[in-house]
């Protein structure tokens, strides 16, 4: 096979024909048979497939359960989100054992192909949700109660899906067993085309956080309320959107967005009673990313004050600033032939890993440099030669 024919397997799962692109998320249909097509693609190569007690999926080369190179990425996807983000380090990670396998190759250490759970956070707001629960960064308290979009509990989903509740939490023992990690990841950016590259490795990824405003008003009626002394959350959202980007536009290479708001009752002819819009703000230390959230939240509360309306604010998430396993990187980097180290704006699970086991990346050139969106995109070539690239790098670390 080839990463184009892994990619072609999944292609038709999880489209989203409103949005366009994927709409992929924790275990929801579509991702439930992408757990099956990992599950099946594993074991057509040999591998030993398990799930482990917090929804990432594992598939073992090897029969220790210690000293392992894990490899992998996720399945879900934001929104309407692009085919790589995720699939392509799975395809990926499956492929390189493909064909290390076909060489008649062997590890002397095991290597593991993992699957995060909810890399993304669209389903239940956390991202890096399996791979948080696994270091033991959230709890199973602050995780069950969790709620989607239509109100079911994070709870009554896994039980849904038939995953066992009771093992959700940390799980120092699989930790233990994981010498290094290893992701690659479609690039969401245009560095590597700007250079003219197809492959580099990760050196760092921004701190960043996602909070929840919560704008309360006064809900009337559209028609007979008049416009003097509305307390509408609507018209505060909006000019809190332009104080997240007014701060942001203050910081050098400082990022605010505030991708998504629900309105309530979220009627044409109603005057809101209520919004919630969250908040992503990113920014190249962790002091950074705080100071830019204290602007930002007082001017957007003066300007829902000045609308009559009051301002409630959560943290639902928060990314410390990631500088990968230099040595390991730039073992990496000597392998795939002196590629180039480059930082990343994005979130990922080795992000996560990075502070418990040397974690690096491997980007793979974005001809579009679009992501979280469905213009996402890699050449043919460039994915195979990740996948080939990823093949040398799991020779070097696990056959020495
Ligand atoms: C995940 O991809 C993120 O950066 O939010
Ligand atoms: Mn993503
Ligand atoms: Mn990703």
């Amino acid at each position: 096979m080839s990463v184009r024919d892994r990619l072609a397997e999944i292609s038709p799962i999880g489209r989203d024909n409103v949005r366009g692109g994927y709409s992929r998320h924790l275990l929801d249909p579509a991702e439930m048979v992408l757990r099956g097509w990992f599950e099946s693609s594993a074991e057509a190569l040999g591998l030993s497939v398990e799930v482990d007690g917090n929804g990432n999926l594992w598939a073992w080369w090897g029969e220790s359960r210690r000293g392992a190179v894990a490899t992998g990425s996720h399945l879900d996807s934001v929104p309407g989100g692009g085919a790589l983000d995720g699939p392509l380090g799975v395809v990926s990670a499956l492929e390189a054992v493909a064909i290390l396998k076909a060489e008649g190759w062997r590890p002397t250490r095991p290597i593991a192909v993992c699957a995060f759970a909810e890399e993304e956070g669209s389903r239940f707001g956390m991202p890096c949700l399996g791979s948080r629960l696994m270091v033991g960064e959230i709890t199973p308290e602050d995780t069950l109660a969790r709620v989607d979009r239509d109100g079911v509990t994070l709870e009554e989903a896994w039980r849904q899906a038939g995953l066992e509740v009771s093992t959700i939490g940390p799980d120092p023992d699989r930790l233990a067993g994981i010498d290094m990690f290893l992701e690659l990841h479609v690039e969401q950016g245009l560095d590597l085309e700007n250079r003219g590259l197809p492959l580099a490795v990760g050196s760092a990824i921004m701190a960043h956080g996602r909070w929840r405003l919560s704008i309360l008003g006064e809900g009337n009626h559209a028609g007979t309320t008049p416009m003097q002394g509305r307390r509408d959350p609507v018209v505060a959202v909006s000019s809190a959107a332009l104080a997240v980007r007014e701060i942001a536009m203050e910081r050098p290479a400082a990022r605010g967005t505030v991708g998504r708001i629900s309105v309530t009752p979220n009627g044409t002819n109603v005057i809101a009673s209520r919004v919630d819009a969250w908040l992503d703000i990113r920014a190249h230390s962790d002091s950074e990313v705080r100071a830019q959230l204290d602007a930002t939240v007082a001017l957007i509360q003066k300007r829902v004050a000045a609308e009559g309306c009051a301002l409630q604010v959560h943290e639902e998430s928060f990314s410390p600033l990631v500088l990968f396993d230099e040595p390991l990187t730039a073992r990496i980097a000597g392998v795939l032939g002196g590629v180039p180290a480059i930082p990343t704006g994005a979130g990922h699970d080795a992000g996560v890993l990075s502070a418990y086991v040397p974690s690096a990346m491997i980007f793979v050139r974005n001809p579009t440099g679009i992501s979280h969106a469905p213009e996402e995109t890699a050449r043919e070539e460039d994915c195979e030669a990740g996948a080939h690239g990823l093949a040398d790098v799991l020779r070097d670390l696990a056959g020495g």
